[in-house]
């Protein structure tokens, strides 16, 4: 017998010609719309239609569709400058195309990521990592997605150039690349680690580097992003100690943390309300581990 998926309220509106079926009195699938046909705008807008399902045997195609109709959203959301949106949109198609069982969709990652870095030349090395970040562990691809939208906010307020925000994106998609070397269990514990359990875990930002120098592709800036994005400037940091850090990986250190201050501690129930992370970050920059210039750069870019 065939199998049907019910389709997501939500996504209803993005898919354009694959076929719809709904569920009828007498238990039975029957066809509601048939290929190519296009859903009643006006239907859609009042909600009057009823749970629809695709044919398990349409999965791929309806996924491709999907992913192509987000794309083309996301693309037109970046052109507006919508950035909470923006943001809204990449975690999604990541996560769709993420799902396991769901290969289309993996392949259609490389054109968001191509959107999102302006057709930068290394995606398909980029892909290779987000994918070895994925297979270690979800927890840690969400929170790479999280880092790279709030950078794309940041440079989108403070009207970096196209180029630097490109480079900003790449180097907040790799900056915990290295993590993907290390044991999912240490990366996704939410205890407090070990002495012995945080020496392995400080070794994330140069295996990350190692990573990245063999493809020659990646610039310095980038390199140094994964290097040194748990350094501070108060020379606090790991894995050297270092004071004089560059702006970008100053940045993305900042974002960082924010991010697993708030979003990535969400799963462990100890989830700090954004503003409550911003006070617990202010304590950090008034000890002198972050810039109180940069500091502000950000908050503005989260308040407005
Ligand atoms: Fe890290
Ligand atoms: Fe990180």
């Amino acid at each position: 017998m065939a199998e049907y998926i019910i389709v997501k309220k939500s996504q209803v509106s993005l898919f354009k010609t694959i076929p719809f079926y709904y569920h009828t009195q007498n238990g039975d699938y029957a066809l509601y719309k048939k290929k190519g046909d296009r859903l009643d705008e006006s239907r859609l807008q009042k909600n009057r239609y009823p749970d629809l399902y695709i044919l398990d045997a349409d999965r791929d195609e309806a996924m491709a569709e999907l992913i192509a109709a987000l794309n083309k959203d996301f693309e037109k959301k970046i052109t507006d400058g919508k950035l909470k949106e923006v943001r809204h949109t990449l975690e999604y198609i990541i996560e769709e195309a993420l799902t396991p069982g769901q290969e289309n969709g993996m392949n259609a990652l490389p054109e968001t990521l191509n959107i999102l870095l302006g057709r930068y030349q290394n995606d398909n090395q980029a892909m290779e990592y987000l994918r070895k970040i994925d297979s270690n562990s979800p927890i840690l691809i969400k929170h790479t997605v999280n880092v790279t939208a709030l950078t794309l906010q940041f440079c989108f307020f403070h009207k970096f150039s196209e180029s630097d925000t490109r480079q900003l994106a790449m180097a907040a998609l790799l900056h915990d690349v290295g993590s993907s070397q290390i044991d999912k269990n240490l990366v996704e514990t939410s205890k407090r680690l070990t002495d012995e359990q945080f020496k392995i875990y400080t070794t994330h930002p140069k295996m990350g580097h190692d990573m990245i120098i063999q493809s020659t592709d990646f610039n310095t800036a980038i390199q140094k992003v994964a290097l040194e994005h748990h350094e501070r400037i108060d020379g606090t940091g790991y894995p050297s100690g270092l004071k004089r850090l560059t702006s970008y990986s100053q940045l993305i250190g900042l974002i960082d943390s924010y991010e697993s201050l708030t979003y990535r501690a969400k799963l462990f129930r100890k989830a700090k309300k954004p503003f409550d992370t911003l006070n617990l970050i202010k304590e950090e920059v008034l000890r002198g581990k972050f810039s109180k210039e940069l500091f502000k750069k950000f908050t503005s870019c989260l308040v407005k």
